[in-house]
């Protein structure tokens, strides 16, 4: 069984990575080249040339074509071979590369997993709120040695911000949390509530009142196939939120065992002031880079060749709540996939 689900939309890559120079990712186990057409569409396409199977993103582009980096091959955005500079210029039969169904969205590129056929634009979930107007996001990606549902697994527990981000997200009250885990049409939504709060150190220098005191309230809601988005919110008594902020977090596999991790912070307060951006930057190298990943990682490796910490682990406890509902639901779907 695969384990992953085709039939579902991936995340790409941001908008602003993918431009007129080729970018080399290996997604879902496919080795790819992505670009933009001269008009700006986003193409991806297979990155091994068919002939000495040079990556075509070491080549250049040359209007809509890519042109092989070895030979000169040219290929099109959908993959065929479209040019042989050599000899009698005879294009060989199958001389093609396999092309992928991406559509820009939210600004993001999104990737179809599954047959081009059953792709459905519909079903691009609906991050809408990246582009409202008013709003400001700081975005970024990861490259990640873990398996993309490990890392669900941490998003999706709340509880590992006491923890692992003790320095940023650590509060004093932290004993006297509770937990809300809710399931509804394939979601999960997971809610940290923490009464009478001091505000956690990172959040400090993005909000209007920084010694306020209140409930920090963390959400996350997981859908499918690998996307949370988390809600961090201060209120003070009279329920006024002291800092609100709408995290996304994507998930893409690469391999079995890799994956793609893209992030971003949208934020509704002081949308031009460069200051919060740094503080944003600094909780993400910190928070993701230096905290996060280094735990998953070295938590995946402990684990070999398994996935699911599930029928591994011997210390369940209650805060997996959400991220074992989001395991069952997503391997449902994996399992009526394969039939
Ligand atoms: S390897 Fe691409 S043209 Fe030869
Ligand atoms: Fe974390």
């Amino acid at each position: 069984m695969s384990y992953y689900l085709k039939n579902t939309w991936y995340v790409a890559a941001w908008s602003e990575e993918v431009g007129r120079e080729p970018l080399r990712r290996k997604l879902l186990d496919h080795e790819l080249v992505l670009y933009r057409k001269e008009d700006g569409q986003p193409v991806a396409i297979g990155n091994m040339c068919p002939h000495r199977f040079a990556p075509l993103s070491m080549g250049k582009l040359i209007g809509d074509c890519i042109e092989c980096p070895y030979h000169g091959l040219r290929f099109d955005e959908t993959g065929q071979c479209v040019a042989n500079p050599h000899g009698n210029k005879a294009i060989p039969p199958k001389a093609r590369v396999p092309s992928f169904c991406i559509e820009e969205r939210n600004g993001l590129i999104w990737i179809w997993g599954g047959d081009r056929g059953a792709a459905d634009l519909d079903a691009i979930p609906d991050l809408s709120y990246l582009e409202e107007p008013a709003t400001r996001t700081v975005s970024g990606s990861l490259h990640v040695e873990a398996n993309y549902q490990l890392y669900i697994d941490n998003l999706v527990d709340l509880s590992h911000a006491q923890f692992a981000h003790a320095d940023q997200l650590g509060v004093e009250n932290f004993g006297n949390a509770e937990l809300e885990v809710t399931e509804a049409d394939e979601k999960v939504c997971v809610v940290l509530a923490i009464p009478d709060s001091e505000l956690p150190p990172a959040m400090r220098a993005m909000a209007e009142e920084p010694e306020a005191r209140g409930s920090f309230i963390l959400e996350a809601n997981w859908q499918l196939p690998s996307i949370v988005t988390n809600h961090i919110q201060f209120l003070k008594d009279s329920d006024e939120p002291v800092f609100k902020s709408f995290g996304t977090h994507i998930l893409t596999p690469e391999t079995k065992h890799t994956a793609h991790y893209f992030y971003g912070l949208t934020r509704r307060h002081r949308l031009d002031d460069p200051s919060v951006d740094d503080a944003v930057r600094a909780w993400h190298l910190r928070g993701f880079s230096e905290q996060d990943k280094p735990i998953i990682e070295a938590a995946a490796r402990m684990m070999g060749d398994e996935t699911d910490p599930v029928g591994m682990s011997t210390a369940p406890l209650p805060t997996d709540g959400g991220n074992v509902r989001a395991r069952r639901i997503l391997k449902q779907r994996i399992a009526e996939e394969a039939g």
